[in-house]
């Protein structure tokens, strides 16, 4: 009963929450306005657009999407340029040296200088996050879906040695292995999926590093777990590790 009265007063707040929340961000930060113009003029061509706005984790960056075509993301004006155009130019790499060898799509990623400033311009994917769907809702079935297209994608990337980022990791030299290599290691919320929970891109390569597999996957763990997604990390686990046993016993 009282859950019933608190998930209607949430269903009705939630809109009016989205909504002042918008105000107070574009009070806070009026460069918004100014990122929205940029794109109307330059991307729409004063033609009638449609533009969302989202904003990233730990609000660092605002995410403007323009007619399920470009996403574009713009750092606020507090950031530090020189920081940003950093990240963004690594993320570029990652994203260019991933797109030619992963088995789920990356979207295509363009690095834009204005005015000193680095947007990242990514090419739309029509797609829904994890978190768009109740983690009550999904059945184990779809849950072992999901878990083996990205047990096969975290297996590919990791088992990648992609010449052009070897300069990014610590010893240049070192070679993959089943327990070290690159990883995307904020997976939960980014990887978006069809109707059919088909995974159908990975979003947001910032954070890929040259991390021990524990590791990944202790975050991947924590970060599902955390929203109540219990048991894909498991599955995703489970397929990532069989691979390897099935490779070992045909040997
Ligand atoms: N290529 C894309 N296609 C569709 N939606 C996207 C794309 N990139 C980002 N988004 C949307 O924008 C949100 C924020 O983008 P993301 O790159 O994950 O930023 P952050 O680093 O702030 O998490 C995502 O959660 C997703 O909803
Ligand atoms: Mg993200």
């Amino acid at each position: 009963m009282f859950r019933k009265i608190f998930i209607a007063l949430e269903n009705f707040f939630h809109p009016v929450s989205v909504f002042l929340n918008k105000i107070v961000m574009r009070i806070i930060h009026p460069e918004i306005g100014r990122y929205i113009r940029y794109i109307k003029h330059n991307y729409a061509h004063g033609k009638k657009c449609k533009i969302k706005t989202a904003y990233g984790r730990g609000y660092k960056n605002v995410v403007l999407i323009l007619d399920k075509k470009y996403v574009f993301k713009f750092p606020f004006a507090s950031r530090d340029r020189d920081f940003v155009t950093r990240v963004s130019t690594t993320e570029k790499r990652v994203v260019d040296a991933f797109r030619k060898i992963s088995p789920i799509y990356i979207p295509k990623l363009e690095l834009i200088n204005w005015n000193g400033i680095t947007i990242r311009k990514f090419e739309y994917v029509s797609g829904k996050q994890i978190t768009d769907f109740n983690p009550n809702k999904i059945s184990q079935e779809n849950r072992q879906k999901i878990a083996k297209q990205l047990a096969n994608m975290i297996r590919v990337i990791l088992l990648s040695d992609p010449k052009e980022l070897r300069d990014l990791k610590r010893n240049p030299a070192e070679k993959p292995s089943i327990t070290r290599g690159w990883m995307h290691a904020d997976l939960a919320t980014n990887f978006l999926l069809d109707d059919d929970f088909n995974v159908v891109a990975i979003i947001d390569w910032e954070d890929t590093y040259w991390v021990d597999v524990r590791w990944g996957f202790a975050k991947l763990n924590k970060s599902l777990d955390r929203r109540r997604y219990y048991g894909i990390f498991m599955h995703t686990m489970f397929d990532y590790m069989m691979e390897y046993v099935q490779q070992c016993d045909n040997k």
